[in-house]
Order: structure tokens, then C-alpha cells, then sequence
């Protein structure tokens, strides 16, 4: 028996019918905020991950699924490739490539998709996993800097978990400084680092060399005492970034969405300045971050590119759908038929395609039967279907045109001709 490989897995029915609410829902959102959709490749170069969500992180170091791809002709080389561990990456790539920003204007873009880690998998954390994500960039000329887009992207956030349904949702804020404020905090961290990371783990106690930030990310319950201890970025941040971050909480207490501030919040890729933020829900156990996202002012340089400051956030569809289902607040999903149409007797395949054929054409979605069910297995399939109706094609009913069509649910029993049969059914 060949099984799905561990970490992945196959997303059924009716899961997948929640997987589908939760993506239209994002797809209306994204068009009340006039972002449009890019679709990037599944598989980058490896110097793109290496680059920007940066060589200490969790993400680079151990859980990438990393190939070496062999030259198949003398034209091309041997190449390093990397299945997407995030989007983030590809998406700037891209801007940079086709020179999105040339024009001076503002892109705002969200993409859906696969992403892939090779983590240890548990409840809500796959190796194969889905994202759904948006990322504002361009010069900042098109105002790409402005707290007033942190500002915006998160509170479209908590729009969408509402429209969604989720309820029991913490948003937590914190700004991680740029450049300039970085060094000397990073500074900081390796002095209050020096007589303690003795006693830390084996990746603080590298990472207190290459990339103090990243101590701060440390889940290993042993050295939390620690960390708690060290000193906090708030106090380094440099004054256009305080201001900056002032603009973005101001932004959002007018708008009335609620955050909780996080300084230990650094979020586990390198590439974030300034404003980071999570979005974590009870109901998830211990992987609870529903979706994280943050400012990342100097990553189109990192590849290479022009100046493009940018704000993105993805979120996991997967956890999204773990969340509705803690909640059973029952994101609603409409049975997907309304009607059965149940051939009677021998021949009469043939006319009730026709009749579902006609039907669909009108709006019906309908589910088709087989000449050779009786009645009573032909209501027992349409009750399984969920459908509302059933519709009765025997040799009289073709013959006459019009056709019995049966409420399931109270057993109401109507003649109705074939003209009007698709609006009765919910058609148009
Ligand atoms: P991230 O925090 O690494 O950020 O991932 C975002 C979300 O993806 C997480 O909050 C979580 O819901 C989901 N996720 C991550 N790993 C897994 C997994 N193994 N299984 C299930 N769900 C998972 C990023 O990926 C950034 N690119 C976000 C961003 C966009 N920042 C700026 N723009």
C-alpha cells in the first residue's frame, strides 16, 4: 500500500468545501482592497530563500526540500533548486524581474497556494501546507513606507476573519526597527548574551554570534527564563521608527481593531523591519498562529532589486480551517445540489440527461440517477446528496412534458411543466 508521505496529506471532502469558503472569502476581500492576484512559481533557486529568509533561520537551515538539479543540456547548468518554503520570497522576485515598481506605482498583489517545510508534523503543521497571502510594495515614492499601509493590511486582516467567521482571535504587534537600530540592538543582545548563552542551546549559542535576533525566536522551553530577561527592542528603536510605529497603533485604534504588543515577537524569517505582527487563536493547540506577517523595507535590495519598502502577511489555510472547526460556528457550507433527478424505468437514461443537461445549462446544480434504481434507492441517493428536491422522469412524465418534482423534507408532491421546472429548482 503506497501511503501520502508523512507531513502531507489529502484534503477531502466536505474539509475541502471549507478549504474553498475561506479562499472566496479572501478572493471578495482582496477585491475590496483592490489587490490582484500573482501566481509564482513552486519551485525557486535556493539562493532566493538563502537570501532573504535568511541562512540562520529554522526555515533555511533544516527544513527546506532542496535538490540538486542536473543540467540536461550543454546550454544549462546544474542548479540548486528549492521547493517554495514561503511566497514572500518569489513574489519580490518577481517584482523585481518584470520591474513591477517601474512605473512608480504601487503593487498590491495576494497569492494562494502550496508551501513546503520539512518540519515535524503535528496537529495543524504539515510539511506540505497552504498559504494564502498578500504583499503591498513598489518605491517609496508610491508611499509604500506609510504606516498607513501596516495600518491598512492589518485591518484588512481582521476583516477577513470576521467575514470568515472566526472569533477567538489575538492580534500581536511589534515593531523589529530597520537597519539602523538593528546593530546597535543586536549589540546589546550579544553583551546580555555573553555570561548566559553558556547555558542555551546549541542553535542560541551559535546564533549569539551570527544573528542575535534570532535567540529571541528560541522555543526550547529551558531557555525562555533567559531570553525573558534580555534587553528589549522597543528601547533601540531609532526615532523615525518609533514615530512609524506610533502612526500604525494610532491607525489602528481608530479603526477599532484590537492588538496585544509582543516584543519577543521577531517572526522567523530575516527579512522583516519595522512592524511584524501575528494573528494566534486558542483553538489551534500549540502551533496557534493563524497567520504572521511584517514590513520588510530592505528585502528587494537583498535580491538585488531597487528600493521597494513592502508589507505582506500569509496565513495558514490550513490552521484557518482548523480554527472554524474549533469554533463550529459552522462557516455554513451550502449542500452542494439542489435537485436529484431520478430516471424511472428502463430507457429513461437518454431523457433525463437531456432534462440535466437543460437544467444545469439554467443554473441548476443537480446530481443524475440511473434508470436501473427503484424509486425508494432513488430517494435514498438524492438524500445523501443533500439535494432539496427530487425530480421524476418516467415515460408519462416525458411524454406530457411536465414532471413530479418532490420536496424531500416534507414530502410535498408537485406537477410542474418543463418550462418552469428550472426556477422551481432554484435556477434561473
Ligand atoms: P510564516 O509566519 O512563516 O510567514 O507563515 C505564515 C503562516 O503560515 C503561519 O502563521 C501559519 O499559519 C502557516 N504555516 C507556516 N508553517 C506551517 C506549517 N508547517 N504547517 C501549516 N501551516 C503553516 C511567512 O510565510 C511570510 N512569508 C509571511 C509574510 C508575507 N510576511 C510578509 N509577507
Amino acid at each position: 500500500m503506497i501511503k501520502a508521505v508523512r507531513g502531507t496529506r489529502d484534503i477531502l471532502p466536505p474539509d475541502s468545501a471549507l478549504f474553498q469558503f475561506v479562499e472566496a472569502q479572501a478572493r471578495e476581500v482582496f477585491r475590496l482592497y483592490n489587490f490582484q492576484e500573482v501566481r509564482t512559481p513552486i519551485f525557486e533557486d535556493t539562493q532566493l530563500f538563502s537570501r532573504s529568509v535568511g541562512e540562520e533561520t529554522d526555515i533555511v537551515g533544516k527544513e527546506m526540500f532542496t535538490w540538486e538539479d542536473k543540467a540536461r543540456a550543454q546550454s544549462e547548468k546544474a542548479q540548486s533548486l528549492t521547493l517554495r518554503p514561503e511566497n514572500t520570497a518569489g513574489v519580490v522576485r518577481a517584482y523585481i524581474e518584470h520591474g513591477l515598481g517601474d512605473k512608480g506605482q504601487l503593487q498590491k498583489l495576494y497569492y494562494m497556494g502550496p508551501q513546503f517545510r520539512r518540519e515535524r508534523p503535528q496537529k495543524g503543521r504539515y510539511r506540505q501546507f497552504y498559504q494564502i497571502g498578500a504583499e503591498v510594495i513598489g518605491p517609496a515614492s508610491a508611499g509604500s513606507e506609510s504606516p498607513a499601509r501596516d495600518a491598512e493590511v492589518i485591518e484588512m486582516l481582521a476583516m477577513l476573519l470576521d467575514r470568515v467567521g472566526i472569533k477567538g482571535w489575538t492580534l500581536l504587534l511589534n515593531s523589529v526597527g530597520c537597519a539602523n537600530d538593528r546593530g546597535k540592538y543586536n549589540e546589546a543582545l550579544r553583551a546580555a548574551l555573553k555570561d548566559v548563552v553558556g547555558q542555551m542551546c546549541a542553535d542560541c549559542q551559535r546564533r549569539a554570534e551570527t544573528n542575535p535576533l534570532r535567540v529571541l525566536d528560541c522555543k526550547v522551553p529551558e531557555d525562555q527564563p533567559t531570553i525573558e530577561k534580555l534587553p528589549k527592542i522597543s528601547e533601540y528603536l531609532d526615532e523615525p521608527c518609533r514615530e512609524n510605529f506610533a502612526e500604525v497603533k494610532k491607525i489602528l485604534d481608530a479603526v477599532g481593531v484590537k492588538y496585544e504588543l509582543n516584543e519577543r515577537m521577531v517572526r522567523g524569517l530575516d527579512y522583516y523591519t519595522r512592524t511584524t505582527f501575528e494573528f494566534t487563536h486558542g483553538g489551534l493547540g500549540a502551533q496557534s498562529a493563524l497567520l504572521g506577517g511584517g514590513r520588510y523595507d530592505g528585502l528587494s535590495e537583498m535580491l538585488g532589486g531597487p528600493k521597494a519598502p513592502g508589507i505582506g502577511f500569509a496565513l495558514g489555510l490550513d490552521r484557518f480551517v482548523l480554527a472554524l472547526q474549533s469554533e463550529a460556528s459552522g462557516a455554513q457550507v451550502q449542500s452542494a445540489v439542489s435537485a436529484y433527478i431520478a430516471p424511472l424505468g428502463a430507457g429513461m437514461n437518454a431523457a433525463a440527461a437531456k432534462l440535466a443537461r437543460e437544467l444545469r445549462a439554467q443554473g441548476v446544480a443537480l446530481e443524475l440517477g440511473d434508470e436501473s434504481f427503484r424509486l425508494k434507492k432513488s430517494f435514498e441517493a438524492a438524500e445523501r446528496t443533500g439535494a432539496k428536491f427530487v425530480v421524476i422522469v418516467g415515460e408519462n412524465e416525458v411524454k406530457a412534458d411536465t414532471f413530479a418534482v418532490k420536496d424531500i423534507k416534507s414530502g410535498e408532491q408537485k406537477t410542474i411543466p418543463r418550462s418552469e421546472l428550472a426556477k422551481t429548482l432554484g435556477g434561473r
